[in-house]
């Protein structure tokens, strides 16, 4: 049986997607949804889908947390949403398996600070024709791993922050478990 751990601060709403693929998946199962926020949204989703679920502080994530990894040792990391950056021993232990979804087309729209609406009030600020999500590895810096995957979508002239976010979301939805199974296949 191969593990994914899903890492998540928010609502969840990519992570429920990737518990829902992989439920169809018979070698492959979600072993546990990590957060940092108490009150994510993620957190309920993910107890009602019966995935274990574990909140840790800042200090745990300096040794505990990976030292949770390490024995889980899974296929893959997958970080939905999630906003704390990864440490670098981390990235050390788990070469090539910790990716991100961002809800860009990156290099544009990345960084520190950029995620969630901050991205999406930029892409209309900008008055951007098209904009798209990006799968990618996971370095040392913010948004800045090789990418493994992006799709676009185009925009209307009156498509405002919040229908640049629900056309982006819808990317994510539609394209991330599928890229997940695989890199792990
Ligand atoms: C997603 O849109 C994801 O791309 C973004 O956070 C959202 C989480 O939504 N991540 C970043 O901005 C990372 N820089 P969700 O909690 O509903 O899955």
């Amino acid at each position: 049986m191969k593990e994914i751990v899903v890492f998540s601060s928010g609502a969840g709403s990519n992570a429920e997607k990737i518990i829902s693929y992989f439920k169809k998946v018979s070698d492959v199962c979600i072993s546990v949804v990590y957060t940092n926020n108490p009150a994510a949204g993620v957190l309920k989703k993910a107890k009602n889908h019966g995935v274990k679920t574990r909140v840790f502080s800042a200090q745990e994530y300096q040794k505990e947390v990976l030292k949770e990894l390490l024995s889980i040792n899974p296929a893959i990391i997958v970080l939905a949403g999630f906003l704390w950056k990864i440490p670098k021993n981390y990235i050390d232990n788990f070469p090539n398996k910790i990716i991100n979804i961002h809800p860009s087309l990156l290099p544009k729209y990345g960084g520190n600070g950029m995620y969630g609406n901050n991205v999406f009030k930029e892409v209309f600020k900008n008055k951007e024709e098209l904009t798209g999500i990006t799968i990618h590895y996971i370095d040392e810096k913010f948004d800045t791993g090789p990418i493994i995957f992006q799709a676009q979508v185009k925009l209307l002239p009156n498509d405002d922050v919040t229908e640049i976010a629900n056309k982006t979301r819808q990317l994510e939805h539609k394209f991330f478990s599928a890229q997940i199974h695989k890199l792990i296949r």
